[in-house]
């Protein structure tokens, strides 16, 4: 009996951990974008860095992608477009997810239009 409960409290505990684990926060998700540099090569709200005529515009993203597919080509480019040039950057998960989140807010309604 005694085993059977620590067996009980051990498969609780570990059914706690991943519940609110990677949660993005949009707002940080903005931040990872600036000091990550994705803005060198992209633009978004009309703000461009020198190279953004590689990445382009991300105003929309989030209309075009869910965060499957930015999950998955943020850590394997290539997984999700085969001829994917954007270089890997090393992000931790938190800051996946943060960035994943504010990504998905970008629905292409930037302001004045
Ligand atoms: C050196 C230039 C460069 C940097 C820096 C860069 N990107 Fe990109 N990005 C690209 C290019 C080029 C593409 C087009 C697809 C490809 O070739 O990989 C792209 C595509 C994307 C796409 C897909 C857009 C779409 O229309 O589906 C997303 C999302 C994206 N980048 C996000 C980011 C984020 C987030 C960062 C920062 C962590 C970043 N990029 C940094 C060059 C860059």
């Amino acid at each position: 009996m005694k085993q059977l409960s620590m067996a009980v409290l051990i498969a609780a505990a570990l059914a706690v951990v991943p519940v609110h684990a990677q949660q993005g926060d949009p707002e940080a998700g903005q931040a990872v974008y600036a000091a990550k540099m994705c803005g060198m090569c992209h633009t978004i709200a009309g703000e461009s860095g020198p190279m953004a005529d590689l990445g382009g515009s991300l105003d929309d993203v989030g209309l075009r992608r869910d965060a499957a597919w930015l999950h998955l080509y943020l850590t394997e480019p290539k997984a999700a477009i085969a001829d994917a040039t954007m270089p890997c950057a090393a992000l931790t998960e938190q800051e996946l997810a943060d960035l994943i989140a504010y990504l998905l807010t970008l629905r292409g309604s930037s302001g004045s239009d």
